[in-house]
């Protein structure tokens, strides 16, 4: 990754040579937000819906946005062709920018943009098949989890506790009732019907989410978005995982307990289909459109 071309404030450049000054605000408060694009054969998934949740973002935590949603495009497209892999995840931040250490919002500074591209690693096909164990905590974090903040110490935190279990994830669960994961949505599957926390601030809005979701309302699979306390989710059929980087995925055991018959269920694995084939739809017609 040493020779990957980076985007940094205007300027593409090898990503050893890309620097932040240490009073960004990024780096002192974690004051910034920022964005995950999965790119399928240098095709971006989902990039306006992205934009629009970044354009949100940074509405919310008050950041002035430096680029129109065609600049954010260009840049984007530029760097994906930069990139000697087909598959990437773009990862790309906003931060309030560079500033004496002031809590309060610097009057006049100018935000800090960086992008980068990853090889995008999708759930090898062994894990689809077989999926995957969680764990559940506590979610102690925020209320403004609809935020895509780069303050994820909450996170963090909570990732390591399934790291720490040898898990993929932890499902988390606030009051009683679920929320999301780490760094994944979740539905549950209960007799046939696809159930899922409503989007609220507690919960990141997920590109994939609305992917599945729309997915499940297509192919006419019953679909209700209520609360979902612990011990529903706990004696749920099926449990999935949603992200851009993990796609969907089965979740089999949670706290070392099956979850069904302890294998991918009937339901996931139609949605595993549809999500594939959505996925090459999109591709296939990305492919044309930079073909023309
Ligand atoms: C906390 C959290 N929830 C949900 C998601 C899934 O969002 P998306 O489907 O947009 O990747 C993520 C992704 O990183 C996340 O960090």
């Amino acid at each position: 990754m040493k020779d990957s071309v980076v985007f940094l404030n205007g300027k593409f450049m090898p990503v050893d040579e890309a620097r932040v000054p240490v009073l960004d605000r990024g780096v002192i408060f974690g004051d910034g937000v920022y964005e995950l694009v999965p790119v399928y054969s240098r095709v971006p998934f989902r990039l306006d819906e992205h934009l629009a949740r970044l354009e949100r973002s940074l509405a919310a935590v008050r950041i002035r946005n430096p680029y129109s949603r065609a600049e954010w495009r260009d840049i984007i497209l530029q760097l994906v062709a930069k990139q000697s892999f087909e598959d990437q995840g773009i990862y790309f931040q906003v931060t309030r920018g560079v500033a004496k250490r002031d809590h309060a919002f610097p009057k006049d500074a100018v935000p800090t943009v960086f992008v980068m591209s990853n090889p995008l690693v999708n759930p090898p096909q062994e894990l689809v098949e077989r999926g995957v164990a969680a764990v559940t905590a506590v979610d102690d974090r925020w209320h403004r989890c609809d935020i895509k903040s780069t303050s994820l110490l909450g996170n963090c935190l909570l990732r390591q506790v399934s790291a720490d279990a040898g898990a993929a994830e932890t499902i988390l669960f606030r009051d009683g009732k679920l929320s999301e994961a780490s760094a994944s949505n979740v539905f549950v599957v209960k007799q046939g019907a696809i159930l899922a926390p409503a989007k609220s601030n507690l919960i990141l809005p997920g590109i994939t989410y609305d992917v599945v979701v729309d997915l499940a309302q297509g192919a006419g699979l019953p679909l209700q978005f209520r609360d979902l306390p612990e011990a529903e989710v706990r004696a749920a059929d099926e449990i999935w995982l949603t992200s851009s980087s993990k796609e969907v995925l089965a979740v089999v055991t949670l706290d070392g307990k099956r979850i069904g018959d302890g294998r991918p269920g009937p339901v996931f694995r139609r949605m595993y289909g549809l999500y594939q084939e959505f996925k090459q739809k999109v591709m296939r017609a990305g492919k044309e459109r930079q073909a023309a």
